[in-house]
Protein backbone atom coordinates (compact mmCIF):
# COMPACT_ATOMS: atom_id res chain seq x y z
CA UNK A 1 0.00 0.00 0.00
CA UNK A 2 1.23 3.88 -0.51
CA UNK A 3 2.32 5.31 2.43
CA UNK A 4 0.97 8.68 2.90
CA UNK A 5 2.07 11.61 5.53
CA UNK A 6 0.45 14.01 7.48
CA UNK A 7 -0.74 17.17 6.54
CA UNK A 8 0.43 18.62 9.72
CA UNK A 9 4.06 17.99 10.36
CA UNK A 10 5.46 14.92 12.41
CA UNK A 11 6.15 14.45 15.85
CA UNK A 12 10.37 15.29 16.14
CA UNK A 13 11.10 11.74 17.84
CA UNK A 14 9.51 8.78 19.50
CA UNK A 15 10.35 10.42 22.54
CA UNK A 16 8.25 13.36 21.97
CA UNK A 17 5.08 11.22 20.79
CA UNK A 18 5.51 9.43 23.91
CA UNK A 19 5.34 12.69 25.65
CA UNK A 20 2.60 13.99 23.83
CA UNK A 21 0.61 11.14 24.00
CA UNK A 22 1.18 10.72 28.24
CA UNK A 23 0.56 14.54 28.27
CA UNK A 24 -2.77 14.25 26.84
CA UNK A 25 -3.71 11.00 28.69
CA UNK A 26 -3.00 12.66 32.34
CA UNK A 27 -4.93 15.69 33.34
CA UNK A 28 -7.46 16.84 35.59
CA UNK A 29 -8.61 12.73 34.75
CA UNK A 30 -6.15 11.00 37.33
CA UNK A 31 -5.94 14.17 39.84
CA UNK A 32 -9.48 15.92 39.97
CA UNK A 33 -12.14 12.83 38.82
CA UNK A 34 -10.22 9.42 39.63
CA UNK A 35 -10.19 10.46 43.42
CA UNK A 36 -13.67 12.11 43.18
CA UNK A 37 -15.50 9.43 41.31
CA UNK A 38 -13.76 6.75 43.45
CA UNK A 39 -15.07 8.20 46.43
CA UNK A 40 -18.47 8.62 44.96
CA UNK A 41 -18.53 5.12 44.23
CA UNK A 42 -17.29 3.62 47.25
CA UNK A 43 -13.83 2.97 46.93
CA UNK A 44 -11.67 -0.36 46.61
CA UNK A 45 -14.13 -2.07 44.38
CA UNK A 46 -14.38 0.77 42.18
CA UNK A 47 -10.87 1.01 41.60
CA UNK A 48 -10.24 -2.76 41.18
CA UNK A 49 -12.60 -2.30 38.65
CA UNK A 50 -11.49 0.32 36.92
CA UNK A 51 -7.68 -1.32 36.89
CA UNK A 52 -9.09 -3.81 35.27
CA UNK A 53 -10.74 -1.75 32.42
CA UNK A 54 -7.80 0.00 32.04
CA UNK A 55 -5.49 -3.07 31.24
CA UNK A 56 -8.61 -5.50 29.48
CA UNK A 57 -10.21 -2.36 27.41
CA UNK A 58 -7.93 0.74 27.47
CA UNK A 59 -4.76 -0.55 26.66
CA UNK A 60 -5.90 -2.87 23.57
CA UNK A 61 -7.73 0.45 22.63
CA UNK A 62 -4.98 2.87 22.59
CA UNK A 63 -3.16 0.50 20.76
CA UNK A 64 -5.89 0.23 18.12
CA UNK A 65 -6.13 3.78 17.94
CA UNK A 66 -2.60 4.48 17.31
CA UNK A 67 -2.12 1.99 14.65
CA UNK A 68 -5.54 3.46 12.79
CA UNK A 69 -4.17 6.83 13.27
CA UNK A 70 -0.83 6.03 11.80
CA UNK A 71 -2.39 4.03 9.01
CA UNK A 72 -4.70 6.76 7.77
CA UNK A 73 -2.48 9.65 8.61
CA UNK A 74 -5.50 12.21 8.54
CA UNK A 75 -7.92 13.26 10.97
CA UNK A 76 -10.00 10.38 12.51
CA UNK A 77 -12.82 11.20 10.52
CA UNK A 78 -10.94 10.79 7.20
CA UNK A 79 -8.58 8.69 8.68
CA UNK A 80 -11.62 6.09 9.63
CA UNK A 81 -13.43 6.50 6.35
CA UNK A 82 -9.90 5.73 4.04
CA UNK A 83 -8.74 3.11 5.59
CA UNK A 84 -12.41 1.30 6.07
CA UNK A 85 -12.46 1.83 2.27
CA UNK A 86 -8.63 0.46 1.56
CA UNK A 87 -9.63 -3.12 4.11
CA UNK A 88 -12.49 -3.23 1.78
CA UNK A 89 -15.11 -1.72 4.50
CA UNK A 90 -17.35 1.05 4.34
CA UNK A 91 -16.16 4.70 4.17
CA UNK A 92 -19.29 4.85 6.83
CA UNK A 93 -16.32 3.98 9.07
CA UNK A 94 -15.85 8.21 9.21
CA UNK A 95 -18.78 8.55 11.57
CA UNK A 96 -16.83 6.95 14.17
CA UNK A 97 -14.96 10.14 14.25
CA UNK A 98 -17.82 12.07 13.62
CA UNK A 99 -18.78 10.61 17.36
CA UNK A 100 -15.57 11.06 18.97
CA UNK A 101 -15.48 14.99 17.73
CA UNK A 102 -18.33 15.37 19.41
CA UNK A 103 -17.35 13.54 22.62
CA UNK A 104 -14.38 15.76 22.53
CA UNK A 105 -16.80 18.89 22.14
CA UNK A 106 -18.97 18.18 25.52
CA UNK A 107 -15.55 16.78 27.29
CA UNK A 108 -13.49 20.42 26.48
CA UNK A 109 -16.53 22.19 27.72
CA UNK A 110 -16.32 21.00 31.26
CA UNK A 111 -12.90 20.53 31.01
CA UNK A 112 -11.83 24.01 30.61
CA UNK A 113 -14.27 24.89 33.19
CA UNK A 114 -12.72 23.14 36.29
CA UNK A 115 -9.24 23.51 34.65
CA UNK A 116 -10.23 27.58 35.24
CA UNK A 117 -11.02 26.45 39.19
CA UNK A 118 -7.29 24.91 39.04
CA UNK A 119 -6.48 28.16 37.35
CA UNK A 120 -7.69 30.20 40.66
CA UNK A 121 -6.59 27.96 42.26
CA UNK A 122 -2.84 29.05 40.96
CA UNK A 123 -3.67 32.47 42.35
CA UNK A 124 -5.48 32.30 45.40
CA UNK A 125 -2.42 29.96 46.60
CA UNK A 126 0.19 32.62 45.42
CA UNK A 127 -1.39 35.03 47.58
CA UNK A 128 -1.15 32.58 50.14
CA UNK A 129 -4.89 32.17 50.82
CA UNK A 130 -4.53 28.46 52.22
CA UNK A 131 -2.45 29.71 55.70
CA UNK A 132 -3.61 27.53 58.52
CA UNK A 133 -6.00 26.53 56.38
CA UNK A 134 -9.11 24.37 58.25
CA UNK A 135 -11.77 22.43 56.34
CA UNK A 136 -14.40 25.29 57.10
CA UNK A 137 -11.93 27.83 55.45
CA UNK A 138 -11.33 25.86 52.39
CA UNK A 139 -14.81 24.98 52.34
CA UNK A 140 -15.54 28.69 52.20
CA UNK A 141 -13.07 29.48 49.76
CA UNK A 142 -14.72 26.98 47.52
CA UNK A 143 -17.96 27.55 48.03
CA UNK A 144 -17.13 31.20 47.20
CA UNK A 145 -15.70 30.41 43.80
CA UNK A 146 -18.78 27.83 42.73
CA UNK A 147 -21.00 30.82 43.68
CA UNK A 148 -19.84 33.22 41.60
CA UNK A 149 -20.38 32.33 38.23
CA UNK A 150 -18.74 35.27 36.54
CA UNK A 151 -15.13 34.37 38.40
CA UNK A 152 -15.61 30.75 36.70
CA UNK A 153 -16.20 32.11 33.41
CA UNK A 154 -13.83 34.72 33.50
CA UNK A 155 -11.02 31.33 34.38
CA UNK A 156 -12.48 29.51 32.16
CA UNK A 157 -12.13 32.06 29.28
CA UNK A 158 -8.46 32.04 30.11
CA UNK A 159 -7.94 28.62 30.07
CA UNK A 160 -9.77 27.87 26.41
CA UNK A 161 -7.69 31.13 24.80
CA UNK A 162 -4.99 29.27 26.15
CA UNK A 163 -5.67 25.97 24.58
CA UNK A 164 -7.02 27.61 21.35
CA UNK A 165 -3.51 29.37 20.99
CA UNK A 166 -1.55 26.01 21.30
CA UNK A 167 -3.27 24.32 18.65
CA UNK A 168 -3.61 27.16 16.73
CA UNK A 169 0.20 27.08 16.30
CA UNK A 170 0.42 23.53 15.15
CA UNK A 171 1.94 20.29 16.10
CA UNK A 172 5.23 21.01 16.12
CA UNK A 173 5.47 24.46 17.41
CA UNK A 174 2.62 24.56 19.51
CA UNK A 175 2.25 20.86 21.08
CA UNK A 176 5.89 19.69 20.85
CA UNK A 177 7.77 22.39 23.34
CA UNK A 178 5.19 22.08 25.35
CA UNK A 179 4.89 18.30 26.24
CA UNK A 180 8.16 18.07 27.60
CA UNK A 181 7.38 20.26 30.65
CA UNK A 182 4.55 19.54 32.90
CA UNK A 183 5.14 15.86 33.69
CA UNK A 184 8.18 15.24 35.24
CA UNK A 185 7.68 18.25 37.53
CA UNK A 186 4.22 17.19 38.61
CA UNK A 187 5.49 13.60 39.59
CA UNK A 188 7.82 15.39 42.03
CA UNK A 189 5.34 17.32 43.93
CA UNK A 190 2.81 14.52 43.88
CA UNK A 191 5.56 12.43 45.62
CA UNK A 192 5.90 15.40 48.43
CA UNK A 193 2.55 15.37 48.89
CA UNK A 194 2.17 11.59 49.82
CA UNK A 195 5.15 11.80 52.30
CA UNK A 196 2.57 14.37 53.81
CA UNK A 197 0.02 12.25 53.34
CA UNK A 198 2.23 9.26 54.97
CA UNK A 199 3.46 11.52 57.80
CA UNK A 200 0.30 13.86 58.73
CA UNK A 201 -2.75 11.95 57.18
CA UNK A 202 -4.74 9.18 58.05
CA UNK A 203 -3.03 6.93 55.22
CA UNK A 204 -4.04 3.64 56.47
CA UNK A 205 -7.40 4.84 56.48
CA UNK A 206 -7.07 6.17 52.71
CA UNK A 207 -5.20 3.40 51.94
CA UNK A 208 -7.80 0.44 53.29
CA UNK A 209 -10.71 2.96 51.41
CA UNK A 210 -8.53 2.87 48.41
CA UNK A 211 -7.56 -0.69 47.91
CA UNK A 212 -9.76 -2.90 50.14
CA UNK A 213 -12.48 -3.41 47.89
CA UNK A 214 -16.38 -3.75 49.02
CA UNK A 215 -18.03 -5.66 46.62
CA UNK A 216 -21.63 -4.67 47.79
CA UNK A 217 -20.67 -1.20 46.31
CA UNK A 218 -20.34 -2.19 42.57
CA UNK A 219 -23.27 -1.47 41.47
CA UNK A 220 -24.06 -1.87 37.68
CA UNK A 221 -23.92 2.08 37.95
CA UNK A 222 -20.52 1.90 39.24
CA UNK A 223 -18.90 -0.46 37.02
CA UNK A 224 -20.18 1.72 33.97
CA UNK A 225 -18.57 4.55 35.73
CA UNK A 226 -15.91 3.28 35.98
CA UNK A 227 -15.47 1.97 32.37
CA UNK A 228 -15.82 5.41 31.21
CA UNK A 229 -13.18 6.58 33.81
CA UNK A 230 -10.73 4.04 32.39
CA UNK A 231 -11.82 5.62 29.10
CA UNK A 232 -11.42 9.53 30.26
CA UNK A 233 -8.00 8.57 31.63
CA UNK A 234 -6.57 7.50 28.93
CA UNK A 235 -8.25 9.91 26.62
CA UNK A 236 -9.25 7.02 24.30
CA UNK A 237 -12.44 6.04 22.48
CA UNK A 238 -12.88 10.28 21.03
CA UNK A 239 -9.64 10.11 18.27
CA UNK A 240 -7.48 12.40 20.64
CA UNK A 241 -5.27 9.71 20.66
CA UNK A 242 -5.95 8.50 17.00
CA UNK A 243 -4.84 12.28 15.79
CA UNK A 244 -1.56 11.84 17.41
CA UNK A 245 -0.63 8.81 15.81
CA UNK A 246 -1.09 10.29 12.42
CA UNK A 247 1.85 12.65 13.01
CA UNK A 248 3.69 9.33 14.38
CA UNK A 249 7.02 8.77 12.23
CA UNK A 250 6.89 4.96 10.99
CA UNK A 251 8.70 2.30 12.98
CA UNK A 252 8.27 3.61 16.34
CA UNK A 253 6.76 0.67 18.82
CA UNK A 254 3.24 1.42 19.21
CA UNK A 255 2.95 -1.54 22.38
CA UNK A 256 5.69 0.35 24.24
CA UNK A 257 4.34 3.38 24.08
CA UNK A 258 1.15 2.38 24.96
CA UNK A 259 2.47 0.63 28.10
CA UNK A 260 4.22 3.22 28.75
CA UNK A 261 1.83 5.67 29.02
CA UNK A 262 -0.97 3.07 30.63
CA UNK A 263 1.84 2.67 33.44
CA UNK A 264 2.43 6.33 34.06
CA UNK A 265 -1.46 7.48 33.60
CA UNK A 266 -2.48 4.65 36.04
CA UNK A 267 0.38 5.39 38.60
CA UNK A 268 -0.54 9.05 38.89
CA UNK A 269 -4.05 8.22 39.59
CA UNK A 270 -3.16 6.08 42.13
CA UNK A 271 -0.76 8.41 43.56
CA UNK A 272 -3.15 10.79 43.61
CA UNK A 273 -5.72 8.74 45.56
CA UNK A 274 -3.32 7.85 48.19
CA UNK A 275 -3.05 11.81 48.84
CA UNK A 276 -6.70 12.80 48.92
CA UNK A 277 -7.83 10.21 50.90
CA UNK A 278 -5.60 10.23 53.91
CA UNK A 279 -6.36 13.89 54.16
CA UNK A 280 -10.17 13.01 53.59
CA UNK A 281 -10.36 10.85 56.59
CA UNK A 282 -7.79 12.50 58.57
CA UNK A 283 -10.14 15.89 59.00
CA UNK A 284 -13.30 13.91 59.09
CA UNK A 285 -14.48 15.15 55.40
CA UNK A 286 -16.94 13.03 53.17
CA UNK A 287 -15.12 10.88 50.49
CA UNK A 288 -18.55 11.21 48.43
CA UNK A 289 -18.30 14.93 48.13
CA UNK A 290 -18.24 15.04 44.91
CA UNK A 291 -16.51 17.30 41.86
CA UNK A 292 -14.80 19.86 44.61
CA UNK A 293 -13.06 16.69 46.61
CA UNK A 294 -9.49 17.92 45.42
CA UNK A 295 -9.80 21.87 45.64
CA UNK A 296 -11.37 21.35 49.84
CA UNK A 297 -8.51 18.51 50.15
CA UNK A 298 -5.18 19.84 48.89
CA UNK A 299 -5.47 23.19 50.07
CA UNK A 300 -5.57 21.97 53.81
CA UNK A 301 -2.19 19.44 53.20
CA UNK A 302 -0.77 22.92 51.77
CA UNK A 303 -2.11 25.40 54.20
CA UNK A 304 -0.69 22.84 57.30
CA UNK A 305 2.93 21.85 55.92
CA UNK A 306 6.38 23.32 56.12
CA UNK A 307 6.92 24.99 52.93
CA UNK A 308 3.20 24.52 51.78
CA UNK A 309 2.99 27.73 51.01
CA UNK A 310 5.57 27.64 47.91
CA UNK A 311 4.79 24.32 47.04
CA UNK A 312 0.82 25.14 46.33
CA UNK A 313 1.37 27.35 43.79
CA UNK A 314 3.58 25.34 42.00
CA UNK A 315 1.70 22.54 42.47
CA UNK A 316 -1.80 24.00 40.92
CA UNK A 317 0.24 25.60 38.01
CA UNK A 318 1.30 22.44 37.15
CA UNK A 319 -2.02 20.95 37.46
CA UNK A 320 -3.59 23.50 35.24
CA UNK A 321 -0.46 22.57 32.56
CA UNK A 322 -1.42 18.89 32.99
CA UNK A 323 -4.74 20.19 32.10
CA UNK A 324 -4.03 22.41 29.12
CA UNK A 325 -1.78 19.85 27.64
CA UNK A 326 -4.68 17.16 27.76
CA UNK A 327 -7.36 20.31 26.62
CA UNK A 328 -5.02 20.55 23.51
CA UNK A 329 -5.92 16.70 22.74
CA UNK A 330 -9.61 16.96 23.13
CA UNK A 331 -9.30 19.93 20.61
CA UNK A 332 -7.10 18.68 18.13
CA UNK A 333 -9.14 16.43 15.88
CA UNK A 334 -12.04 18.57 15.33
CA UNK A 335 -9.13 21.29 14.06
CA UNK A 336 -7.08 18.97 11.78
CA UNK A 337 -10.87 17.70 10.42
CA UNK A 338 -11.44 21.34 9.78
CA UNK A 339 -8.25 22.24 8.41
CA UNK A 340 -8.28 19.38 6.40
CA UNK A 341 -12.04 19.41 4.99
CA UNK A 342 -12.61 22.71 4.64
CA UNK A 343 -8.76 24.43 3.97
CA UNK A 344 -9.16 26.61 6.58
CA UNK A 345 -5.81 27.91 8.99
CA UNK A 346 -5.19 26.00 12.12
CA UNK A 347 -6.00 29.37 13.71
CA UNK A 348 -9.25 30.09 12.23
CA UNK A 349 -10.32 26.81 12.79
CA UNK A 350 -8.90 26.67 16.68
CA UNK A 351 -10.50 30.17 16.73
CA UNK A 352 -13.89 29.08 15.69
CA UNK A 353 -14.30 25.57 16.69
CA UNK A 354 -12.91 26.92 20.24
CA UNK A 355 -15.47 29.56 20.56
CA UNK A 356 -18.39 27.09 20.12
CA UNK A 357 -16.58 24.47 23.08
CA UNK A 358 -16.77 27.98 24.74
CA UNK A 359 -20.46 28.54 24.71
CA UNK A 360 -21.03 25.22 25.60
CA UNK A 361 -18.34 25.60 28.89
CA UNK A 362 -21.44 27.90 29.97
CA UNK A 363 -23.54 25.11 31.12
CA UNK A 364 -21.44 23.84 33.06
CA UNK A 365 -20.69 26.91 35.33
CA UNK A 366 -24.45 27.64 35.42
CA UNK A 367 -24.81 24.11 36.98
CA UNK A 368 -22.77 25.03 40.43
CA UNK A 369 -25.03 27.92 40.91
CA UNK A 370 -27.43 29.06 39.27
CA UNK A 371 -28.98 25.64 37.49
CA UNK A 372 -27.43 23.75 40.58
CA UNK A 373 -31.38 22.74 42.02
CA UNK A 374 -31.87 21.65 38.41
CA UNK A 375 -32.07 18.00 37.94
CA UNK A 376 -32.17 16.07 34.32
CA UNK A 377 -32.14 12.00 35.38
CA UNK A 378 -31.28 12.72 38.79
CA UNK A 379 -27.95 14.73 38.21
CA UNK A 380 -26.97 18.60 37.29
CA UNK A 381 -26.50 19.66 33.79
CA UNK A 382 -22.78 19.00 34.40
CA UNK A 383 -23.32 15.89 35.65
CA UNK A 384 -25.15 14.73 32.05
CA UNK A 385 -22.76 16.21 30.29
CA UNK A 386 -20.27 14.36 31.40
CA UNK A 387 -22.08 10.85 32.01
CA UNK A 388 -23.01 10.83 28.00
CA UNK A 389 -19.56 12.01 26.88
CA UNK A 390 -17.49 10.01 29.34
CA UNK A 391 -19.36 6.67 30.18
CA UNK A 392 -21.40 6.34 26.59
CA UNK A 393 -19.87 8.15 23.79
CA UNK A 394 -16.10 6.94 24.58
CA UNK A 395 -17.19 3.81 25.54
CA UNK A 396 -19.33 3.55 22.30
CA UNK A 397 -16.31 5.05 19.66
CA UNK A 398 -14.39 2.44 21.94
CA UNK A 399 -16.10 -0.37 21.00
CA UNK A 400 -16.30 0.77 17.45
CA UNK A 401 -12.65 1.43 16.91
CA UNK A 402 -11.29 -1.68 18.74
CA UNK A 403 -13.73 -4.08 16.30
CA UNK A 404 -12.02 -1.66 13.22
CA UNK A 405 -8.59 -2.26 14.44
CA UNK A 406 -9.67 -6.25 15.28
CA UNK A 407 -11.97 -7.16 12.53
CA UNK A 408 -12.07 -4.53 9.51
CA UNK A 409 -8.20 -4.56 9.18
CA UNK A 410 -7.09 -7.63 8.19
CA UNK A 411 -4.35 -9.60 10.10
CA UNK A 412 -1.62 -8.28 7.15
CA UNK A 413 -2.11 -4.52 7.89
CA UNK A 414 -2.63 -4.62 11.58
CA UNK A 415 0.80 -6.81 11.73
CA UNK A 416 2.60 -4.80 9.41
CA UNK A 417 1.47 -1.58 11.63
CA UNK A 418 2.06 -3.31 14.77
CA UNK A 419 5.41 -4.59 13.40
CA UNK A 420 5.17 -7.01 16.65
CA UNK A 421 5.63 -10.17 14.23
CA UNK A 422 3.54 -13.35 14.74
CA UNK A 423 4.61 -13.85 18.62
CA UNK A 424 2.99 -13.53 21.61
CA UNK A 425 2.49 -9.77 21.93
CA UNK A 426 0.38 -9.94 18.52
CA UNK A 427 -1.55 -12.53 19.48
CA UNK A 428 -2.35 -11.13 23.21
CA UNK A 429 -3.19 -7.70 21.14
CA UNK A 430 -5.47 -9.07 18.41
CA UNK A 431 -7.66 -11.31 20.60
CA UNK A 432 -7.74 -8.56 23.30
CA UNK A 433 -9.28 -6.07 20.54
CA UNK A 434 -11.57 -8.66 18.80
CA UNK A 435 -12.93 -10.49 21.67
CA UNK A 436 -12.35 -9.68 25.06
CA UNK A 437 -12.76 -5.33 24.65
CA UNK A 438 -15.75 -5.77 22.87
CA UNK A 439 -17.47 -8.13 24.63
CA UNK A 440 -16.30 -6.07 28.14
CA UNK A 441 -17.84 -3.06 26.91
CA UNK A 442 -20.89 -4.74 25.39
CA UNK A 443 -21.60 -6.70 29.13
CA UNK A 444 -20.85 -3.61 30.64
CA UNK A 445 -23.31 -1.53 28.92
CA UNK A 446 -26.26 -3.80 28.96
CA UNK A 447 -25.07 -4.38 33.14
CA UNK A 448 -25.86 -0.86 33.23
CA UNK A 449 -29.36 -0.95 31.54
CA UNK A 450 -30.44 -3.61 33.97
CA UNK A 451 -31.03 -5.97 30.91
CA UNK A 452 -28.58 -8.78 32.59
CA UNK A 453 -30.21 -8.62 35.98
CA UNK A 454 -34.05 -8.94 34.47
CA UNK A 455 -33.04 -11.96 32.40
CA UNK A 456 -31.46 -13.62 35.59
CA UNK A 457 -27.66 -13.63 34.27
CA UNK A 458 -25.84 -11.67 37.05
N1 LIG B 1 -7.19 11.95 29.61
C1 LIG B 1 -7.43 13.30 29.98
C2 LIG B 1 -7.37 13.40 31.49
O1 LIG B 1 -7.27 12.42 32.17
C3 LIG B 1 -8.73 13.82 29.45
C4 LIG B 1 -8.92 13.57 27.99
C5 LIG B 1 -9.94 12.75 27.55
C6 LIG B 1 -8.04 14.13 27.05
C7 LIG B 1 -10.10 12.47 26.21
C8 LIG B 1 -8.19 13.87 25.70
C9 LIG B 1 -9.22 13.04 25.29
O2 LIG B 1 -7.43 14.45 32.05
Amino acid sequence: MVKRTSLHGMWSSRFVFVLAVAGSAVGLGNIWKFPYMAGQNGGGAFVLFYLVCVVAIGLPIMISEIMIGRRGRRNPIATMRIVGEEEGSSPSWGLVGVLGILAGFLILSFYSVIAGWALSYFFLSLGGRFAQATPETIGRLFGGLLGNWQAMAIWHTIFMLLTIAIVARGVERGLEKFVRLAMPGLLVLLLILLVYAVIAADFAAGWKFLFRPDFAALTPGAMLEAMGQAFFTLSVGMGAIMAYGAYLPEGTSILRTSAWVVAADTSIALLSGLIIFPIVFANGLDPASGPGLIFETLPLAFGNMPGGRFLAPIFFGLLVFAAWTSAIGLLEPAVAWSVETHGRSRRVAGIVIGTVIWALGFLTILSFNVLSEFRLFGGTIFDNIDHLASNIFLPLGGLFITIFGGWVMCKNSSADELDLGSGPAYGAWRFLARWLAPAAVLVVFLHATGILGRFGLV
